[in-house]
């Protein structure tokens, strides 16, 4: 399912329309795609929606980032600075916050290679190939485990 994102109120409105949908389950999202395209931008509408007031990890640990909401517990990873290494000290949190009940996004997620779980919906974001102003977003999700927030999301952006 692509979107095309024209201007910053675009992406604000894909954000509300994917917060609409969440329930108390979750959602595990990796965020792939150009960069600089956006995808930052869209998880900060979302923890804005979410009525998110405190970050809770410490800023020095630049990889995860961790808040509280009334839905449930978000975390939100950027693998871009990671490496190798890296990768291996956090499988386990991946591994852990995939799980039920929690929101996870996990941007620059080509980082992570195969050690993120395949449940994942992702977000792709692009820029359009003639206009660097216009950005697209994809949904896509290989995992049925998403199906039933995919249905609500398209109802609701629409
Ligand atoms: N839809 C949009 N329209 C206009 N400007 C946008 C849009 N989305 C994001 N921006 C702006 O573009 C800049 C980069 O956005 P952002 O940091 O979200 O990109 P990113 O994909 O996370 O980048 P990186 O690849 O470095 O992680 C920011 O200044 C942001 O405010
Ligand atoms: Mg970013």
């Amino acid at each position: 399912m692509r979107f095309k994102v024209e201007k910053i109120e675009d992406t604000k409105k894909l954000a509300r329309a994917f917060c609409d949908s969440l329930d108390k389950d979750g959602l595990f999202v990796t965020l792939t795609g150009d960069i600089g395209a956006g995808k930052t931008q869209f998880v900060r509408f979302v923890l804005e929606y979410l009525n998110v007031k405190d970050k809770v990890t410490s800023p020095s640990f630049v990889i995860l980032n961790e808040y509280k909401s009334d839905l449930c517990p978000i975390y939100h990873f950027d693998l871009y600075r990671l490496e190798e290494k890296g990768l291996k000290s956090i499988v386990s949190e991946l591994r852990e916050y995939s799980k039920k009940g929690k929101l996870t996004f996990i941007e620059w997620a080509e980082f992570g290679l195969n050690e993120i779980p395949d449940s994942a919906l992702n977000i792709n974001v692009e820029y359009d190939e003639e206009n660097v102003d216009i950005r697209h977003f994809e949904f896509n999700s290989k995992n049925k485990t998403n199906d039933e927030f995919m249905e609500r999301f398209i109802k609701k952006v629409n």
